[in-house]
């Protein structure tokens, strides 16, 4: 069944419109300064059954609960360890995701049966007007189909969810444009179980040991199901290439031109010095922006390849930009979307 998705604006009609549905227990598509958000009343188990509903998402991923302010943590969490106020004072509001123990209010839905809940308090002006008006936490997973792109515009939402959610509130694109780092807590050494918006090198700046979760070769049991390699799978298969940047540009010039002499379509996701170099290969490129501005590629990574699979190329090929600061949160995401599919060349 489909229902008629309203695309409210960002101000204080728009978000007061928005808040009365989430209070009436409806699901509304929000921005944040990461991605757009698929918000619904935290507290609310009917909401937060309607927000796995929306998203095809299986009911053992849990959610992110948003708060206005970092003041109503105990509404959501039992214990608040002191390593979070440092936190909370040197990175909220922002894009970084704590791992707590569960606040009896919070449904179990929320948590995916588990007693730990992910928290946190967004920066995106319209977000925190929703959340402060709406007077309740809000469950939010990023506003896509599961298994698909977050999105970090209205328009890729309603691609995903129209006809699913009753509003998305057009705030245009989001500024980050990759996902919160997600930093469990619960653990006897902080551990970031999925890297995003805060760095690694800033995260161990205020707590020192910061451990992070290795992924793959399934060696534990799953701390956190969007660690799943399904994740952001575009349709045309996407090959990562990892090694010093010379190397990975031939790497790039050859398969791309064999590629094209087999007849074949290529996208190349890679930065601006890239889009140069190989123009002349007739392949279909998505500029990222120079490599050098690492939160210029962030912020287009998601567009450019929503927009590049949209013409169905026979491949992607995209290049690695190492892992310092946000580069490890696009590392993560492009491997994602690879799924397996990593070149990975020793700088020797
Ligand atoms: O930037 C973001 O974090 C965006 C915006 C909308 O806030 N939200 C987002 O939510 O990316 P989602 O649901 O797409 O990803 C949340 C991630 C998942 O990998 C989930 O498994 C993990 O956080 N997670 C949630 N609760 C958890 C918990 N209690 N323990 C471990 N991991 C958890
Ligand atoms: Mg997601």
């Amino acid at each position: 069944m489909s229902i008629d998705t309203q695309i409210l604006p960002p101000d204080a009609a728009g978000i007061a419109a928005a808040a009365a549905l989430l209070r009436a227990g409806q699901l509304v598509a929000f921005p944040t300064e990461t991605v757009y958000g698929l918000g619904g009343d935290a507290l609310n188990p009917a909401a937060v059954a309607a927000i796995f509903a929306a998203k095809g998402r299986p009911a053992d991923d849990p959610l992110i609960v948003h708060l206005a302010d970092a003041a109503d943590l105990p509404r959501v969490a039992a214990a608040v360890p002191p390593a979070v106020q440092e936190l909370a004072a040197a990175f909220w509001p922002g894009p970084l995701t704590l791992v707590l123990e569960r606040g009896p209010a919070v449904p179990l839905a929320v948590t995916a049966g588990g007693s730990t809940v992910a928290v946190r308090v967004p920066a995106h002006p319209v977000a925190r007007a929703l959340i402060a008006a709406a007077g309740t936490p809000i469950a939010a997973p990023s506003a896509n189909r599961f298994g698909h792109t977050s999105p970090t515009t209205a328009a890729h939402v309603l691609a995903d969810l129209g006809g699913r959610i009753a509003a998305v509130i057009d705030g245009g694109p989001t500024p980050i444009g990759v996902e919160s780092t997600v930093l469990d807590l619960t653990r006897p050494t902080p551990t970031v179980l999925r890297p995003g918006g805060v760095s690694l090198e800033e995260l161990q700046a205020h707590v020192g040991e910061v451990a992070v979760e290795s992924r793959g070769a399934g060696a534990q049991p799953l701390r956190s199901p969007g660690l799943l390699e399904r994740h952001y799978a575009p349709h045309s298969p996407l090959w990562l290439v990892i090694g010093p940047e010379g190397a990975a540009q031939a790497w790039l010039r050859e398969r791309a031109a064999t590629e094209r002499a087999a007849g074949r379509q290529v996208g190349l996701l890679v930065p601006d010095e890239d889009a140069a170099l190989l123009a002349d290969l007739g392949a279909d490129i998505e500029p990222l922006g120079p490599s050098a501005a690492l939160d210029s590629v962030a912020r287009r990574l998601y567009a450019a390849l929503r927009a590049l699979d949209s013409r169905r190329p026979d491949c992607i090929l995209a290049r690695d930009l190492g892992e310092r600061g946000l580069a490890r949160a696009i590392r993560d995401r492009l491997s994602r979307a690879a799924a397996g599919r990593v070149v990975v060349l020793n700088s020797g």
